[in-house]
């Protein structure tokens, strides 16, 4: 039940004349101090057209409206202030909340729609950096997000597995490389080949033309190339999916780069045959002077193609398979620049897609304030950060609650949650500083914290097990109640609003604000009390446990019933 639509339906009687109910429900504030009321309507903005001063306003529709519904309406200088009756919301909104269960806050706005999701998308013989964790949690909850509110989510890996750069990498292998080495420890040792390509070929340029060779030779097929390739490949992904693993993301499509090889004559032809490609020094390029964006380099003078050539025909594949709702990019903020030519020249090809093409940027993690990059020699290994995780919530457990069961499977909820929260509580565009030992703390706005919130709930509910919890009339006059009552009847909204913005930090700001709301409750109030109430304060625990838990699921983090 909407109500801002109760209040709006309140006072449309008395002002037909004047404003329509949709303007009026516009006007509705939510007052931050709820001691100023639930709802504020600012009768102020009626000034000029009543001529009267604010106050008056405010004082003469008190008098006309119906107030029944409500605990008060007060008049607080120019505002009109409403007061929910407390035990009868009470009772909708558990009612609610208990009979929906997960489901509550699932709305079908996205008419099933599809949308496919570009997101983690890592390098081939690259660590998969602290920067493709951001885009893996980030646009692994927005697929949750996505789906909560009715769209059917595509998470596709659009792998680093082709360009240049593998021209590179065989170049280098065949010269210091060996097969052994790569078998025992892949990642690091491709590493170790293409940062020596890059510390050479300062005083041997040449270098960089057999690596041109090398890639051109792969693009045309070249049996020795397509075999080195598709071992570094290989290799790569066995590394990347552990780590997919232990975050539990799982993803519904693998088609990287090179999956578009044979898909890009048709595009090319296609820029040609609208007129769209021009020459520039020997290269093909699109002018995107109208864009005000400098032109895109779409084939070099030697005909390889590009990173944006394969993202055409990328964009044009999905267009052809799923007929996108949206198309979503979550990738760094680094290439906003680029996702902005790319949508132009989509833009330009009629693509009907192009005009849903939204790149979702998010800012750098910084370690001690510094950038990470591969080249450098400065990446921080992700495995190895979630093992740390995953450890300090070993040691914590082993403290609090030695005697938990399945307290493997709880460090690594504990831990591996700690990680994904840390990074979502951010909104996505602010850099953050990594600081392990800050996100997993069981105080402040962690998702331990979030975990434990949820987890006491369930300890409530254990030792209430002989009580059955009403679905309906759970009414509840304690005001210690009522700012986790408020939390758990906005959570339809925030579904809303995380998708409308693409921003999986709203989803765990709630799930603080709840957390918060209810560990207050929990502080003040005789949950377990046997009085007349207790059927209404349980409904509320298992209310406040299904949404905390619901919440950590949106954002990809688990929710423990014990820790
Ligand atoms: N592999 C790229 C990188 O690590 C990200 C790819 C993003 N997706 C895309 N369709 N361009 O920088």
């Amino acid at each position: 039940m909407d109500y801002k639509q109760v209040v709006a339906d309140t006072l449309a009687p008395a002002l037909t004349d004047v404003l329509s109910a949709a303007d009026i429900y516009q006007k509705i504030e939510r007052p931050k101090d709820t001691s100023k009321g639930d709802y504020a309507f600012p009768a102020f903005t009626l000034a000029k057209t009543f001529k009267k001063a604010p106050q008056q306003i405010a004082s003469d529709l008190v008098e006309k409206i119906d107030t029944s519904k409500f605990e008060k309406v007060e008049v607080a200088g120019p505002y009109l202030n409403f007061f929910l009756d407390k035990a009868a919301f009470s009772a909708q909104i558990l009612g609610e909340v208990l009979t929906a269960g997960a489901d509550y806050g699932q709305n079908q706005s996205g008419n099933n729609g599809n949308v496919p999701i570009d997101m983690s998308s890592p390098n081939i013989a690259k660590p998969i950096s602290m920067g493709h964790l951001r885009s893996t949690v980030i646009g692994n909850s927005i697929a949750e997000i996505l789906r909560k509110n009715g769209y059917n989510p595509i998470k596709d890996n659009h792998l680093g597995d082709w360009g240049t750069q593998f021209g590179k990498l065989i170049t280098a292998y065949l010269k210091w490389g060996n097969e052994a080495d790569v078998k025992k420890d892949p990642i690091t040792n491709l590493v170790k080949y293409y940062v020596k390509f890059h510390k050479e070929d300062v005083e041997h340029p040449e270098l960089d033309d057999e690596a041109r060779e090398w890639f051109k030779k792969l693009e045309d097929g070249d049996e020795q190339a397509r075999h080195l390739w598709s071992w570094f490949r290989d290799e790569s992904l066995k590394a990347f999916k552990t780590i997919y693993d232990k975050l539990g993301v799982k993803f519904d499509t693998y088609n990287g780069e090179a999956f578009y090889n044979d898909k890009m004559q048709a595009v090319i032809d296609d820029l040609k045959q609208k007129g769209l490609l021009k020459e520039s020094q020997g290269a093909q390029v699109v002018d995107l002077e109208k864009y005000n964006l400098n032109p895109a380099l779409i084939l070099k003078s030697d005909g390889a193609s590009l990173y944006i050539t394969r993202d055409i025909a990328t964009a044009v594949y999905r267009e052809n398979t799923y007929h996108p709702a949206m198309n979503l990019y979550v990738v760094g903020s680094e290439q906003m620049y680029y996702f902005k030519q790319l949508k132009a020249v989509l833009t330009e090809m009629g693509l009907p897609s192009a005009k849903n093409l939204h790149h979702i940027p998010f800012g750098l993690i910084t370690v001690n304030g510094k950038k990470l990059s591969t080249r450098s020699g400065r990446i921080i290994l992700l495995d190895a950060v979630l093992d740390d995780a995953i450890e300090m919530a070993q040691k914590q457990i082993a403290e609090k609650n030695p005697d938990l069961p399945n307290k493997d499977q709880v460090a690594k909820q504990v831990g591996v949650g700690a990680i994904i929260f840390g990074d979502l509580k951010n909104e996505r565009m602010n850099s953050i500083d990594f600081n392990l030992a800050e996100q997993l703390k069981f105080e402040g706005e962690t998702g331990p914290y979030v975990q434990y919130a949820h987890a006491r709930a369930e300890s409530i509910l254990r030792k209430a097990s002989d009580v059955t919890v009403p679905t309906s009339d759970a009414k509840i006059s304690d005001p210690e109640a009522w700012e986790t009552i408020k939390a758990l009847a906005d959570f339809p909204d925030v579904i809303v609003e995380a998708l409308k913005e693409f921003e999986p930090s709203d989803v765990a700001k709630y799930a603080i604000r709840l957390a918060k709301a209810f560990n207050k409750y929990y502080a003040h109030s005789k949950i377990l009390a046997d009085d007349a109430e207790k059927p209404a304060r349980l409904a509320l625990v298992k209310s406040v446990s299904t949404v905390l838990k619901e919440a950590l699921r949106l954002l990809g983090v688990e929710a423990p019933d014990e820790m």
